[in-house]
């Protein structure tokens, strides 16, 4: 292979940074980015993302699960290929990093590379999921596990808060029909390699523009609903009542008191609803969700059933009725330790002095690949360490620090294959 003249840092973050607020302006609530999976908004960022991939040399196809595949064939057109990418749908009220970070950076590499004519001893394949939140079915990270080829098929009869189904909205969105388990050749990949945003204050404490990923920790996801009695907020004794959102309130702070006295747990109830609540009524029904995770899987588990005990006790004083299901789980998934080498003495070669691990607190679609092809991630710094919100940030200068690490990890791996 003749030799890439790698771009620099400051082209690349502003390449980078002008598709970012492009893609920001997709969404569904004016004034907020709000990009949910299979979303009308979802759906025009991926017409967005296929252009620019097309325009950077890619063939482009979407697949069941709504996830845009960009390939870009290796000298060898049979050769393997190497995946890059993260997600395009958003939380609600998001930031504009998470996730279109990865996708945009690596469509970057691939447009310079093919500017230059360059073909690599292997194939890049550019991946833009959809469905990375979690925020509009009860599980999450379809889009990741289809490519890995684990894909549950079960999850397609899952239903969102309006009652359609994940099979429904793909029909609406237009992904092909097929099976998203079936086997692609994604899956005999050389690996898969995710920049991301930490969403963390660990790089800003220490003033680093990068961080290699050690372990994304696991997650346990689940919804609860508290069934009590519904009444007029006037004429029923309170010694009588069988309030929902009462004892919901001392379940969530069950919850948090075992997420606070479990060392290395974290538990969050991010949702609560009271089904057509009003001002003069008891509720009767309250639901509410749950996260809660940790790098060590047995923590997480032992707090499943503790989780679920307090919750029981909480409804038997109160004599309410909870309906507790655990409804989404992945393990710790922990990066690999070759494509961690490669991409440290990228990032050391990019920014010139040794580069700190960390651990994800999130979870990424790179997690879908445990087990199933080596994937390691990049982390780049966060302001404050603020996401989800409209206050994320990531300086121009670090996504380009950000993006030639990348880049350079990608040739220095060609070279590797020459
Ligand atoms: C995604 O951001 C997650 O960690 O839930
Ligand atoms: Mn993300
Ligand atoms: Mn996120």
């Amino acid at each position: 292979m003749s030799a890439v003249t790698l771009p620099s840092p400051a082209d690349l973050g502003a390449a980078v940074l002008a598709r970012l607020d492009e893609l920001a302006a997709i969404t569904d609530e004016p004034g907020k980015i709000t990009r949910l999976y299979l979303s009308k908004s979802h759906r025009r960022a991926a017409t967005l993302v296929e252009g620019w991939m097309r325009d950077a040399g890619m063939s482009v196809t979407l697949d069941p699960v709504a996830t845009l595949i960009g390939t870009y064939p290796g000298s060898d057109p049979d050769a393997p290929h190497l995946l890059l990418g993260s997600h395009i749908d958003s939380v609600r009220d998001a930031g504009k990093f998470d996730g279109t970070l990865g996708v945009v950076a690596a469509i970057e590499i691939v447009r310079r590379l093919n500017a230059a004519g360059k073909r690599l001893p292997f194939g890049l394949t550019v991946l833009a999921f959809g469905d990375e939140e979690g925020v509009r079915f009860p599980s999450t990270l379809s889009g990741s596990a289809a490519v890995a080829g684990r894909f549950n098929g079960a999850i397609l009869d899952e239903k969102d808060e309006e009652g359609i189904t994940r099979r429904a909205a793909l029909a609406e969105f237009g992904a092909p029909e097929g099976d998203p388990a079936a086997p692609w050749q994604g899956q005999s990949g050389l690996g898969y390699l995710e920049l991301h945003i930490e969403q963390g204050p660990v790089l800003e404490a220490e003033n680093r523009p990068v961080g290699l990923v050690t372990a994304i920790q696991g997650v346990t996801r689940g919804s609860c609903r508290v069934i009590g009695s519904a009444g007029h907020a006037g004429t029923v004794p309170m010694p009588l009542r069988r309030d929902a959102l009462t004892a919901a309130a001392e379940m969530v702070l069950a919850v948090e008191r075992i997420g606070r006295e479990t060392e290395g747990l974290v538990a969050t109830i991010g949702q609560l609803r009271v089904p057509g609540g009003a001002v003069n009524t008891i509720p009767g029904v309250v639901e509410f969700s749950l996260d809660f995770r940790s790098e060590i899987d047995a923590v997480r588990k032992d707090a499943e059933a503790r989780i679920r005990k307090a919750i029981e006790a909480v409804a038997l004083a109160r004599k309410v009725e909870a309906r507790l299901a655990y409804t989404y789980e992945a393990p710790a998934s922990e990066c690999d330790p070759g494509l961690r080498l490669l991409m440290a003495e990228a990032a050391e070669a990019t920014v010139q002095k040794p580069i700190r691990l960390l651990a994800s607190g999130a979870g990424h679609d790179a997690m879908s690949f445990r087990g199933k092809l080596p994937f390691m991630m990049l982390f780049v710094r966060s302001k404050a360490g603020i996401s989800h919100s409209p206050e994320e940030f990531t300086s121009e200068a670090d996504l380009g620090i950000a993006t030639a690490t990348l880049f350079r990890a990608v040739l220095d791996l060609a070279k590797k294959h020459a």
